[in-house]
C-alpha cells in the first residue's frame, strides 16, 4: 500500500492523480490529512484516507500502520518543518513502514551562508534523519517549482515587466506536475532503494528569458529590471508587501543569483521518458488568457 502525506496540497493531490492514471487501483492508495472535510475529492475517488499531523507523533504511528511506500511530502511550515519532520521519520520507523520516499529541495551551499539556508536546513536534516533510520529511501531533491514564478513576478507583470533581483544566473527550474509524475513513476516501478533523484529540467533559464518569453505570448516588450537587492525590498515594501514574503522572495532571488538552481541533470527527464516541460509551455499556459 502506498500512503501519500500532504495530500489536500498540490505535490500530494498531482502524485495521486498520476498513480490513478498509471492503473494503481485507488484501494492500494491512502492519503494522509489533517482535515477530512478538505478532501471530499479524494474520498470521492476512493482513496482510504487517514487523519495525521506532523505535530501529533501518536497520529503519524496510527497513519503509518501497514504502508509499505510512503511517499512524505515536506511539510510546508517553515519555522516548525524541522520538529515536524523528525516525528515522521520516528513514526515511520515505529509503524514499520517499508520504504520512504522524500520530498527534498536541490541546493549546493549546505552552510549557514546559503540565502535560503532557512528552508534548507529543514530538508538536510530530514534526509540526514531519513538514512539514519535504516528504512530503505529514495530522495527526490526538487528543484524550484516554475509554478512559483507567477508568485515572484507579480499580478501585473504584463505591464510593470519583470523586476526581479536574480542577475543573469540561469535555473533548471520544473513544473510540480512534472515532478509528481516522475514521483508516480518512481513509486510504481522497482529499482529505487537508496537512490537520490535531481528533479530539475534539462533546460537552464534565466530572468532575461522569463522576460522574453512572457513578450513574445503577450506580443509587447516586457523588459527585465535586475535591481540590487535594497532597491528591491525598498519597493515591495513602499509596495506594502508583508515583511516576511520580501525576505522569503529576496532570499530566493539571492539564491537564483547565486546560481543554487542552476544543475545540469537528466534524472527528471529519464523518470519521466520526455522532456520536461518548457518555460515558453508554462509560461503560455499561464499567462496566454491574460495578455
Ligand atoms: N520546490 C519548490 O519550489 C517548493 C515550493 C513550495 C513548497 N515546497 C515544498 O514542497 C511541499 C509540497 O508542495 P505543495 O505545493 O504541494 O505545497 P502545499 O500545496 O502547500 O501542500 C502542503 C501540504 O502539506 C500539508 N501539511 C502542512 N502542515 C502539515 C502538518 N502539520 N501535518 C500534516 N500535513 C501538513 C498540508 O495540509 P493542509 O491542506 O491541511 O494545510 C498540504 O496538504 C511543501 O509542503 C513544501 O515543503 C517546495
Amino acid at each position: 500500500m502506498i500512503l501519500v502525506t500532504g495530500a489536500t496540497g498540490n505535490y500530494g493531490k498531482s502524485t495521486i492523480d498520476f498513480l490513478l492514471k498509471k492503473g494503481v487501483s485507488a484501494k492500494n492508495i491512502s492519503a494522509m490529512v489533517r482535515d477530512v472535510t478538505k478532501a471530499e475529492d479524494l474520498k470521492n475517488k476512493g482513496i482510504d484516507l487517514r487523519v495525521g499531523d506532523y505535530d501529533n507523533y501518536a497520529s503519524l504511528i496510527e497513519a503509518f500502520k501497514g504502508v509499505d511506500k510512503l511517499l512524505f511530502v515536506s511539510a510546508s511550515d517553515i519555522v516548525k518543518r524541522l520538529q515536524q519532520q523528525e516525528n515522521a521519520v520516528k513514526a515511520a520507523k515505529e509503524a514499520g513502514v517499508k520504504h520512504i520516499f522524500y520530498t527534498s529541495f536541490e541546493r549546493k551551499n549546505e552552510t549557514e551562508t546559503s540565502p535560503i539556508a532557512m528552508v534548507a536546513k529543514a530538508h538536510i536534516e530530514t534526509e540526514k534523519n531519513i538514512k539514519k533510520s535504516g528504512i530503505p529511501y529514495t530522495i527526490f531533491r526538487n528543484n524550484l517549482y516554475m509554478d512559483v514564478l507567477p508568485m515572484f513576478l507579480g499580478e501585473k507583470v504584463l505591464e510593470t515587466g519583470v523586476f526581479f533581483p536574480a542577475g543573469e544566473t540561469k535555473s533548471a527550474l520544473a513544473t510540480r506536475s512534472d515532478m509528481a509524475e516522475a514521483t508516480a513513476n518512481v513509486l510504481t516501478t522497482e529499482g529505487h532503494e537508496n537512490k537520490e533523484y535531481a528533479f530539475s529540467n534539462t533546460e537552464n533559464v534565466s530572468f532575461q528569458d522569463v522576460a522574453d518569453v512572457l513578450s513574445e505570448i503577450s506580443g509587447k516588450k516586457i523588459a527585465y529590471v535586475n535591481p540590487t537587492s535594497e532597491i528591491y525590498v525598498d519597493a515591495l515594501t513602499k509596495a506594502g508587501v508583508p515583511a516576511e514574503y520580501i525576505g522569503m522572495f529576496a532570499g530566493f532571488a539571492e539564491s537564483i543569483k547565486q546560481g543554487e538552481f542552476n544543475a545540469a541533470k537528466t534524472d527528471l527527464e529519464k523518470l519521466l521518458g520526455r522532456k520536461p516541460t518548457s518555460l515558453k509551455t508554462y509560461m503560455a499556459q499561464v499567462y496566454s488568457s491574460k495578455k
